[in-house]
C-alpha cells in the first residue's frame, strides 16, 4: 500500500461525503491526491480539502484509475471493538427505541428541517419534500419502509447487524425506529437482557475502558448523554445506566453518537487507516 496514498471521496457532496473530507484533513491523513466523485449534478462544485479548493468529478467506470484508496459513505454501525465485550457477557437479546437526526437521511433532510422551521415560526404551512410527514416539531415513528410483519427495515437493521457485529446469530433485538427533528447524532433507549445477572459497577467499568466511547453518567447533576453535545464528537456516549426493574437479567442504559461521523465518515478514515498499518 501506498503510504501517501491517492484518494477518492465518493458521494462527495453528502452529508457523510463534506464529513469524511473534514476528518481525513483532521486527522492528518496522509493524502497525496484526493478525488471528490458525486453525481452529474455536482460537477463543477468546488470543496475544500485543507487549503485547497478541489473541483467534483462526475463518478464514472473510470474514476477509480490510479486511486488507491476509495471511500464510500460507510454503512453505520457499532463499533466492533464491541464485538468481544458483548459476547462475553453472552447477551440474549435488547428492546429498544431509536431517535434518529434528520442527517440520517442525507443533506436534502437538513434541508427540510431548516425550511419547516422557517416556514412555521413565519407563520406558514410547513412543505414536504423528503419525508411524509412535517418534522419539525414532531416526531416520525417510521425510518425507512415497512416489511411484511409491521417492523420497518432499519428495525431489523438492528437485529441482523448486531448479529454480524458481535458475531452471535441468535442474538434478537425489538426496536423502534423514530425519526427527531434533531440535526445531527443518534440517540438510543436500550434494555438489554443476559444469560447471567450483571451488575451496574461491572457494566460501567467494562464500558469506560471501551474504545469510541465515553461514560456520561452522573444523574445527580443531570449529566448524561444528549445529542446536541455529541454532535461532531469521535466518541459515542453512555449513561443513565441501570438495572432492568422488568428483566431478570437486564440493564437499561441510553446512548447519542454522532452517526456522520462514528457512524460513517470517522469509521471509513480509521478502516482506510488500518490499511496503511
Ligand atoms: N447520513 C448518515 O448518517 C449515514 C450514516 C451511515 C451510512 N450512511 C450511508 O452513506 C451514504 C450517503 O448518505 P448521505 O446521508 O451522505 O446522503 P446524501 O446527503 O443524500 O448524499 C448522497 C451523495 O451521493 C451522491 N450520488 C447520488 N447518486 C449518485 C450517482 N448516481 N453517481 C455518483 N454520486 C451519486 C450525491 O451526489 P450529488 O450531490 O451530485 O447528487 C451525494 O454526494 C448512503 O449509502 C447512506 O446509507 C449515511
Amino acid at each position: 500500500m501506498n503510504r501517501n496514498p491517492r484518494v477518492a471521496v465518493v458521494g462527495a457532496t453528502g452529508a457523510v461525503g463534506i464529513e469524511l473530507i473534514k476528518t481525513l484533513g483532521k486527522r492528518n491523513f496522509p493524502v497525496s491526491k484526493l478525488a471528490l466523485l458525486a453525481s452529474a449534478r455536482s460537477v463543477g462544485r468546488k470543496l475544500k480539502f485543507r487549503n485547497q479548493e478541489i473541483a467534483v468529478d462526475e463518478l464514472t467506470k473510470d474514476s477509480f484509475k490510479g486511486i488507491d484508496i476509495a471511500l464510500f459513505s460507510a454503512g453505520g454501525g457499532i463499533s466492533k471493538e464491541f464485538a468481544p465485550l458483548a459476547a462475553k457477557a453472552g447477551l440474549k437479546r435488547i428492546f429498544a427505541s431509536s431517535y434518529q437526526a434528520v442527517s440520517g437521511t442525507g443533506a436534502k433532510a437538513i434541508e427540510e428541517l431548516k425550511r419547516q422551521v422557517e416556514e412555521l415560526v413565519s407563520g406558514k404551512p410547513a412543505t414536504k419534500e423528503v419525508y411524509p410527514h412535517q418534522i419539525a416539531f414532531n416526531v416520525l415513528p417510521q425510518v425507512d419502509s415497512f416489511l411484511p410483519d409491521g417492523y420497518t427495515k432499519e428495525e431489523m437493521k438492528m437485529q441482523n447487524e448486531g448479529r454480524k457485529i458481535m458475531h452471535h446469530p441468535a442474538f434478537r433485538a425489538s426496536v423502534t425506529c423514530v425519526r427527531v427533528p434533531v440535526y445531527r447524532a443518534h440517540s438510543v433507549a436500550v434494555s438489554a437482557e443476559f444469560k447471567q445477572p450483571v451488575s451496574v459497577d461491572a457494566a460501567r467499568e467494562v464500558l469506560s475502558k471501551a474504545p469510541g466511547l465515553d461514560v456520561v453518567d452522573d444523574p445527580e447533576k443531570k449529566e448524561y448523554p444528549m445529542p446536541l453535545y455529541t454532535a461532531e464528537k469521535y466518541n459515542c456516549q453512555v449513561g443513565r445506566i441501570r438495572k432492568d426493574c422488568a428483566l431478570d437479567n437486564g440493564l437499561c442504559f441510553w446512548v447519542s453518537g454522532d452517526q456522520l461521523l462514528k457512524g460513517a465518515a470517522l469509521n471509513a478514515v480509521q478502516i482506510a487507516e488500518e490499511l496503511l498499518k
